[in-house]
C-alpha cells in the first residue's frame, strides 16, 4: 500500500509533534512525506505535481496542527487548487475514488466534548473535511487525534509517533457520518 503524508505545519522548525511525525515517517518504505509549507512558502501550489502524488497513493494522510478549530491556511489553499472539478469531483472527476483519507491532527487544547470547554468534539469540527471526502469519493478513516500536544513529554511524543506508524500501516475503520 502506498501512503502519502502531506504535512501542513507553518513552522516545522519549532514544532515538536508534527515534526517528530514527519521525521519518523520520512524513511519508511512505501511512504512519501511532503512538507507542504517548505514546498509552497508562497502558497503557489504546483497542481499537476500534487495531483500526480495523490493519484499514485492508496492512503492519503493530511497531517496538521489544529488552528482556530480548523486547518492551517495552506491546507485550505491546497483543497481550493488541487481538488478540481472534473478531476476530484463531478461526473468525470473520479481520480480519488476508493482511496483512503486519514486526517491526523494535534490540538493545543483539551475539552473537546459537549460538557468541556470547547463544546464540540474534534471529529465534529473536522466535518468539512469529512464532507469533502464524501464529495471526492474517498473512504474517511477515523481521524487520528492528539489533544494537549503542547504539554506532552519527549517520551510521549516518541510513543505517539510509534502508535501513528502502527495506525497508518494497518487496516482502519471508517468514521460514520454522524459519529
Ligand atoms: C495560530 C494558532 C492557532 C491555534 N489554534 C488552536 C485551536 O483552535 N485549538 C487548539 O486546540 N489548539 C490551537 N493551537 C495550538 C496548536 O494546535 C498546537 O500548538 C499544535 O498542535 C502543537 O503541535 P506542534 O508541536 O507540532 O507544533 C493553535 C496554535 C496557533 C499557532
Amino acid at each position: 500500500m502506498k501512503t502519502l503524508v502531506l504535512v501542513f505545519h507553518p513552522n516545522l522548525e519549532e514544532s515538536r509533534v508534527n515534526r517528530a511525525i514527519a521525521e519518523g515517517l520520512e524513511h519508511s518504505d512505501d511512504v512519501i512525506v511532503r512538507r507542504m509549507y517548505d514546498l509552497y512558502p508562497d502558497f503557489k501550489i504546483d497542481v499537476a505535481e500534487e495531483q500526480k502524488h495523490l493519484a499514485a497513493a492508496d492512503r492519503i494522510i493530511l497531517q496538521f496542527p489544529f488552528y482556530w478549530y480548523s486547518t492551517p491556511a495552506l491546507l485550505k489553499q491546497w483543497q481550493d487548487d488541487v481538488l478540481t472539478y472534473g478531476w476530484a469531483f463531478g461526473s468525470t472527476g473520479t481520480q480519488l475514488h476508493g482511496k483512503e483519507l486519514l486526517v491526523s491532527t494535534t490540538t493545543g487544547a483539551v475539552g473537546y466534548q459537549r460538557d468541556g470547554e470547547v463544546k464540540y468534539t474534534v471529529e465534529e469540527l473536522l466535518r468539512p473535511l469529512q464532507a469533502t471526502s464524501n464529495l471526492i469519493g474517498t473512504k474517511y478513516l477515523r481521524p487520528f487525534i492528539l489533544n494537549n500536544a503542547l504539554a506532552i513529554s519527549e517520551e510521549e511524543i516518541n510513543a505517539y509517533v510509534e502508535q501513528f506508524k502502527q495506525y497508518i500501516t494497518t487496516d482502519q475503520e471508517l468514521l460514520g457520518l454522524y459519529e
